[in-house]
């Protein structure tokens, strides 16, 4: 069905969409405007009104046993992190083996680079996209630094050709074949968190992988947010953060994948921690690390249980909706955001905003870019203070995502009409 601009379509098609109801699972900031539109789940996802119970019962069991809670309480605390694990599985398309929730995402990537980055005098040079998230930058760079290496010189980036936004996947695998001698790693984001642009992890896996190399993803804007499989897909390692499109509240604990091919791998260089080492023995307290297999040898540290119990509630309300009904939703919803975006840029030719994420669905998740070239922040503070909360990044990108889980097609309706007021007053003016 086509889209079109008026309330009555949005409407009938919110009464449509079977995922409705899980918009009334949510919190909804109000700002002090009644209507506000939420399109920062890229950022911030809400809160689910499950949340304060789950976490409140954990307080009640710390007060009630104290110590004791690690073995005594409801959920013990002692494997708490496991009862996150199938539903993180699904969501990354994983065997359970080979995830596990744990620190947080930079400290996780870190913490994975020490496994999987392994450079040599020959072979060290890691493949990334141009623009990365900075915290990614950072790390390459000292990650460089620490095996000895020049950043400049270690690191390759992949950077859209001139005059345009996005990276082309054939230039790509051409930099990945041209570097192949020298070549340790490829590390991408799954989703470039700037342009919202889903890269084919299978097809970079694959080519890592011709060229001698190892393939790992920062999936923080691809979890939740697109369908992933990162097992049949052959990649080596993953992290993610859960704050974004999986709701887990603000800063909480990240989630990692390491392919089941390595999870054996007892050779491999890792940085050990108690809650790593084999929980057969772990209470042993003796020296002599003894990972346990799969994404769990990783873990360092026994779990943050507060967080842990945000992220338990906030993943069942996932699971409950189901990644293939929130992806179906998801095209559509983001479809008709950007039909929005269009109409608007085509009422206000002169207001030369424009789109930057793909148009295809299947180079893109439900994160819409728009460049709002020659107005700067103008627009964006004004969105804010009419209650429509987008994010803006630097020089002039207006970043916004209609979350299917909690987001509506009004919601999109409401937006269009608050930037059609919007560019009508700054063309008055
Ligand atoms: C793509 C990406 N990588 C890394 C990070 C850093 O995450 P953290 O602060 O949890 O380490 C973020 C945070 O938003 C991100 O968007």
């Amino acid at each position: 069905m086509p889209f079109d601009s008026s309330l009555a379509f949005a409407e009938a098609q919110d009464a449509a969409d079977p995922l409705r109801a899980f918009r009334d699972r949510f919190h909804f900031p109000s700002l002090g405007t009644p209507d506000l539109v939420y399109f920062t789940g890229h950022s911030l996802g809400l809160q689910p009104k499950t949340v304060k119970a789950a976490v409140e019962l954990e307080l009640d069991e710390w007060a009630k046993y104290g110590v004791e809670g690690h073995f005594h309480s409801t959920n013990p605390w002692y494997s708490y992190h496991e009862r996150l694990t199938p539903t993180m599985a699904g969501i990354v398309g994983a065997q359970e083996s080979e995830v596990v929730c744990m620190n947080s995402l930079t400290t996780n990537i870190h913490l994975l680079f020490v496994s999987f980055y392994r450079p040599t005098q020959t072979r060290y040079k890691i493949i990334s996209e141009a623009k990365m998230f900075p915290s990614d930058r950072y790390l390459l760079e000292t990650q460089a630094q620490f095996h000895g290496f020049d950043p400049d010189d270690a690191i390759i980036e992949v950077a859209p050709r001139e005059g345009e936004t996005l990276i082309r996947e054939e230039d790509i695998l051409d930099t990945i074949a041209a570097h192949a001698d020298e070549l340790a790693l490829v590390f991408f984001g799954g989703v470039n968190y700037f342009t919202g642009q889903l890269f084919n992890m299978p097809r970079l896996t694959a080519a890592a992988h011709a060229a001698g190399a190892v393939a790992g993803f920062d999936l923080a804007h691809a979890a939740g947010n697109v369908p992933l499989r990162l097992h049949d897909w052959n990649v080596d390692f993953a992290a993610w953060c859960s704050y974004k499109y999986l709701n887990s509240s603000p800063g909480n604990v990240g989630g990692i994948f390491v392919h089941e091919r390595h999870g054996r791998r007892f050779d491999l260089p890792r940085f050990g921690g108690w809650w790593g080492h084999d929980k057969e023995t772990r209470f042993q307290m003796k020296s002599g690390f003894q990972p346990m297999e799969g994404a769990e040898g990783w873990q360092l540290s026994n779990v943050p249980i507060l967080g842990m119990a945000a992220m338990k509630a906030s993943l069942d309300v996932f699971a409950e909706a189901g990644m293939p009904a929130l992806r179906e939703k998801s095209e559509r919803l983001t479809a008709y955001l950007e039909f929005t975006i269009d109409a608007v840029a085509q009422e206000f030719p002169d207001a030369r905003t424009s789109l930057i994420t793909p148009r295809e669905p299947e180079q893109r998740g439900c994160q819409i870019s728009m460049d709002v070239a020659g107005r700067e922040r103008k627009l964006f503070d004004d969105m804010i203070a009419a209650g429509v909360i987008v994010d803006f990044r630097e020089p002039c990108v207006i970043r916004m995502a209609p979350v299917p889980l909690y987001n509506s097609f009004t919601d999109v309706f409401t937006f269009g009409k608050v930037m059609r007021a919007l560019l009508a007053e700054g063309e008055s003016k």
